[in-house]
């Protein structure tokens, strides 16, 4: 039996790519944040790319305003820290950035990029804002991310949701979640977790937060945002409480 409730958060990026597919104002992304949270979210992500390819500086003015918990996703630049220190969000994401990439590929390089990392923290530590660092759940990046200061690690479950069900892919979130939690660090996961997938990742004791966007919004089209997040936190909840 696994108690205790996981927090889910929906990343509202892809509400925003439609938007930006014709440079319009509609749909509105902040619109979400009420549909997500009466469906049973506990809060919101967003992701600020430097390209500002689909989330706008407004929107993330308009997000931290009203939505209960604010995850803001961001690259480790002296730009987002800024942004950050005056936005005031609960919890920063840093998450590694490439502008030719169609959406995060893997993983932050904690190691080689420590001392930007360490500094990044420490600014938004001193913000009072909670940290938590992308990272594939291997042994050496979870160790590094406690070590930089981070509060918490979210394991990136791409290399799952592209081989779901037992096998070495979902070992590794599970034995990566163990170590973190063993070492002080709460962990998150979340990246192409979809109704289908999240099951076994939802059911692994240490994971207290997901963050999942695109299958939310490709199920919206077909059965609006409040049906699909209700879809999303029953299959959350139901691997959570099985026995
Ligand atoms: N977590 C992080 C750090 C991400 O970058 C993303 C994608 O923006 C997600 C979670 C959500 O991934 P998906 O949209 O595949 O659910």
């Amino acid at each position: 039996m696994t108690p205790s409730r996981q927090r889910l958060y929906i990343n509202i990026d892809h509400i925003a790519t439609i938007r930006q597919a014709r440079r319009g104002d509609e749909p509105v992304p902040v619109d979400a944040v009420p549909i997500c949270e009466r469906a049973g979210a506990d809060g919101i992500t967003a992701h600020l790319r430097e390209d500002r390819r689909h989330i706008q500086d407004a929107d993330i003015d308009a997000i931290a305003a009203i939505a209960s918990e604010f995850n803001l996703e961001m690259a480790c630049t002296a730009e987002m820290v800024a942004i950050a220190e005056r936005l005031q969000p609960l919890e920063v994401t840093l998450v590694p950035e490439k502008r030719q990439e169609v959406t995060t590929e893997g993983g932050l390089a904690v190691a080689a990029n420590a001392a930007a990392l360490g500094d990044a923290l420490r600014r938004l530590r001193e913000a009072g804002i909670k940290t938590s660092l992308f990272i594939d759940p291997d042994r050496d990046s979870i160790s590094r991310s406690r070590d930089l200061g981070a509060h918490a690690v979210e394991l990136h479950t791409g290399t799952y949701a592209h081989a779901p069900g037992e096998g070495p892919a979902l070992t590794a979130l599970r034995e990566g979640a163990r170590h973190a939690a063993s070492i002080g660090l709460a962990v998150h996961a979340g990246h192409g977790l979809t109704t289908s997938n999240v099951g076994p990742v939802a059911a692994i004791p240490e994971v207290e937060e997901l963050n999942i966007g695109h299958h939310v919004v490709s199920r919206a089209v077909f059965v609006g945002l409040e049906a699909a997040v209700r879809e999303l936190r029953r299959a959350m909840d139901a691997a959570r409480t099985r026995p």
